[in-house]
């Protein structure tokens, strides 16, 4: 598997969205999308949400974060395949060093750690952000919690594509469909990570 778990087709879903949507033949409730699985929020929510929360998490009070620069992007869709507008999406993750910013723990200046932001029209979202650390026990991870407008809600983890750990971590071995997790990477500069998000 080289180091990925099968990626169940969560793309493929989304392309047929339309097709199922269509189709007059079928009767009942039509669920056209896997919703993401949840996973575990963790103990490093943060006790209280920063001064400096916005999308871009490689500055903080005016220094600039130690890292790797990366970007988080991705739609937000309901189980019908239609984009969610105005949902709350927030993201937290640990420094390079494996440590996150929370109660007792020193990180870098400059690092953010957790960002909020709120889906375009299109159901978008986008974070520029440091490529995390990694901490034992645990492969390469960002933590998310979704709200969409209407109140529906997630918390579950992004994966890194590639990764040694992902066969490992038990957190993501015991997810529904731990494919659905994993972000895909699109190169560039920086690079990119593409997550979409289905919300049951
Ligand atoms: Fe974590």
């Amino acid at each position: 598997m080289n180091g990925n778990f099968p990626n169940r087709g969560r793309r493929r879903l989304l392309l047929g969205a339309p097709a199922l949507l269509l189709g007059a033949t079928v009767s009942g409730p039509v669920s056209a999308l896997s919703s993401t699985p949840p996973q575990s929020e963790g103990p490093f929510y943060p006790r209280s949400i920063p001064s400096d929360s916005d999308a871009d998490l490689t500055v903080f009070n005016g220094e600039r974060a130690p890292g790797e620069v990366i970007e988080m992007v991705g739609r937000l869709f309901d189980a019908k395949g239609q984009v969610l507008s105005g949902g709350n999406i927030e993201i937290w993750h640990c420094d390079v060093n494996g440590v996150y910013a929370h109660v007792g723990q020193s990180t870098p200046p400059g690092f953010q750690g957790y960002g909020a932001v709120r889906t375009d029209g299109s159901g978008n979202y986008r974070f520029r952000t440091t490529r995390p650390g990694i901490y034992p026990g645990r492969t390469r991870h960002i933590h998310v919690k979704v709200r969409s407008a209407d109140g529906a809600d997630l918390t579950t983890q992004m994966y890194f594509p590639g990764e040694p750990g992902n066969e490992r971590d038990g957190l993501l071995r015991r997810a529904r469909d731990p494919g659905a997790l994993i972000a895909r990477k699109e190169a560039g500069s920086p690079p990119r990570y593409v997550f979409d998000i289905v919300l049951a």
